[in-house]
């Protein structure tokens, strides 16, 4: 039941009748001024004749249509008011739906993400948030949708962090054992290695690399032998990186974020050679300063800028340098590798789309990679390669989110504040103990903070707000639900009941699950949450309204009564598939 769509079709075939032309401009949206009505449209505005009078005219022409109230506004608005039958007919109907009225794609597709991307023994940070943030609400988007998706964590899993940590172990005595003569590698388990061993090698190591040549080159030595599999590296390697995964597992687990797939950048290794071969066999690769790179800048990008000095660096207006598909000292491939992981991809899978969530610094190396896919046909044309490039997350000082000494703050060290914080707010609701309660309403906070932002914009990352129990909050809409659990269980209350609108408070809950139902599309098409953060938030507003005006339990109508439980139970439905969707758990208490 698409009510926007009835509307529309009234609107069309009065202008039919008038002999109205250019209906592609007929856009009908939610009103800006709900005291005077739900929807309207400005299209006797932007059609040319003199609009109060056009508006005029398709409204006369209209006349008395079932359902709907046309009237006319300066200077040549229609207003749209919905009859309280439709509303009940509308809350009915999403009431008995198995999608809860959320429209399903009329196309299905299969979607491919990737998102999380951590790196193998580094320890995660809060730079690493929210890509699976944004990357968990989107895929669950698609799904309630009726898309079919797939997801990879593409762990960081080849890179030169491996061969530092290894070097740095094996300078630590961590590995002896896999340096004897004659050692059997199948029978030998790492010892004394956990991850906060790793999590104080790799840094030492990495800081070590930027002022000691031989060590870096060392360390370049090692990560070559890994990606060879020349043992014993190889081994140690595999068992720090099981090592690490289980962790990382735990840290996406408990952000209710969980893969299909834990490929790493090793996985795409096998196809590397061939990946490289598709740009040279069809002429697109070419060489430079001893590497291997291929044209992707298009007409009016890359323009050099001429050099003031001769010393000064070379710069470029729209600048799209060339991508490196191979360097012939080995080493860093990274463009190669999401290449070569999507030819690996489509060879499997072949999915419509493939969605990558990152924070913005990647966007470049993202339309190099696309371009490159396209160019060598890895990616057939019809396939849609999407990157979702996420502002920063910031302190209260609008800078990126540093501990107090100025350092990168630990992802599990937020995950811990916001538990205590979540924690602290229960006690003083008389709930004490409960660390996955805490959990999951400090989280649902990060969450919901997180997600009511364009996703492209920075913001501010502020605990206390996002953790408060009212206010554009995730703890306030999960406060709602557990509310009406409470009111539910109170009432013996089953369903089965039908709703009737009978109340303005009552209309205005189900224009909130009109407008949070059409908004699963418009964050569908942003690849951005905030359109359904809004308005899950508006109906548990609407709701707190009527349940603060009305008497629900004491009522003695026990028809009415019915109606309005029925009612409280859609809303509790509506808020707990959006904030499913969102990746935030309900609760039952708080
Ligand atoms: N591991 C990368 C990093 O830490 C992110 C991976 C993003 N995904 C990808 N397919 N490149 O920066």
């Amino acid at each position: 039941m698409n009510i926007k769509n009835q509307i529309k079709n009234i609107l069309t075939d009065s202008a039919n009748a008038l002999g109205i032309e250019n209906l592609d401009k007929l856009v009908v949206s939610f009103s800006n001024r709900p005291q005077l009505c739900d929807y309207q449209t400005n299209f006797a505005m932007i059609v040319g004749k003199p609009p109060m009078e056009l508006a005029e005219k398709l409204v006369e022409k209209i006349g008395n249509v079932e359902g709907f109230e046309f009237s006319v506004a300066k200077p040549g608005f229609i207003n749209i008011k919905l009859k309280d039958e439709v509303l009940n007919d509308y809350a009915n109907y999403v009431d008995q739906d198995e999608d809860l009225g959320v429209e399903q794609l009329k196309e299905k597709k299969l979607v491919f993400f990737d998102y999380g991307g951590a790196n193998v023994a580094k320890e995660l940070h809060v730079g690493h948030l929210r890509s699976p943030i944004v990357g968990e609400a989107l895929k669950r988007l698609h799904e309630t949708m009726g898309n079919k998706t797939l997801s990879d964590v593409h762990l960081g899993d080849f890179g030169l962090q491996m061969g530092l940590t290894i070097l740095q172990l094996k300078i630590d005595g961590f590995v002896d054992e896999f340096f004897k003569i004659d050692v059997d590698l199948n029978k030998i388990q790492i010892k004394g290695v956990t991850l906060d061993v790793l999590n104080e090698e790799y840094p030492k190591a990495s800081k070590r690399k930027d002022v000691d040549e031989k060590f870096k080159a060392e360390a370049d030595q090692i990560t070559l032998y890994i990606q060879q599999q020349k043992q014993p590296y190889f081994e140690i390697y595999k068992q720090i990186k099981a090592l690490s995964i289980k962790e990382i597992e735990k840290n996406y687990d408990m952000l209710n974020t969980t893969f299909d797939f834990y490929y790493g950048e090793s996985d795409a290794y096998p196809f590397i050679e061939e990946t490289i071969n598709k740009f040279v066999d069809q002429g697109l690769a070419r060489e430079s300063e001893g590497a291997l790179v291929v044209d992707v800048a298009r007409e009016g990008e890359h323009i050099p800028i001429p050099k003031k000095s001769e010393d000064e660096p070379q710069r470029y207006k729209n600048p799209m340098p060339p991508a490196i598909i191979k360097k012939y000292n080995g080493g860093d491939l990274y463009a190669t590798t999401d290449i070569a992981t999507i030819l690996m991809r489509n060879r499997d899978f072949a999915p419509n789309e493939i969605v990558y969530i990152t924070d913005n610094r990647q966007v470049g190396h993202f339309e190099q990679v696309f371009r490159c896919c396209k160019l060598a046909g890895v990616s057939p044309k019809e396939q849609k390669l999407s990157h979702v490039a996420f502002g920063t997350m910031n302190g209260k000082d609008g800078k990126p989110f540093k501990t107090r000494s100025g350092e990168t703050v630990k992802y599990k060290d937020v995950l811990n504040m916001l538990i205590e914080k979540a924690e602290a707010k229960l006690v003083e609701n008389g709930i004490i103990g409960d660390k996955e309660l805490a959990r999951k309403i400090g989280v649902g906070a990060m969450k919901f903070g997180d997600l009511s932002n364009t996703v492209s914009r920075d913001y501010v990352f502020d605990i206390d707000k996002f953790l408060a129990f009212d206010g554009k909050t995730g703890p306030y809409i999960q406060y709602t639900i557990a509310r009406i659990n409470s009111i539910l269980n109170k009432a013996n209350f089953e369903g089965g009941n039908k709703i009737r609108v009978e109340t303005q408070e009552e209309r205005e809950i189900v224009l909130a699950i009109l407008k949070l139902n059409s908004s699963y599309r418009v964050c569908y098409d942003a690849y951005s949450m905030n359109a359904l953060c809004l308005s899950v938030f508006e109906l548990a507003s609407a709701f707190s309204t009527f349940y603060n005006n009305h008497k629900i339990l004491s009522q003695t109508d026990e028809e009415r009564k019915g109606a309005m439980l029925q009612l409280c139970l859609l809303v509790k439905n509506c808020l707990s598939k959006a904030l499913y969707v969102l990746g935030i758990d309900t609760v039952e208490k708080m």
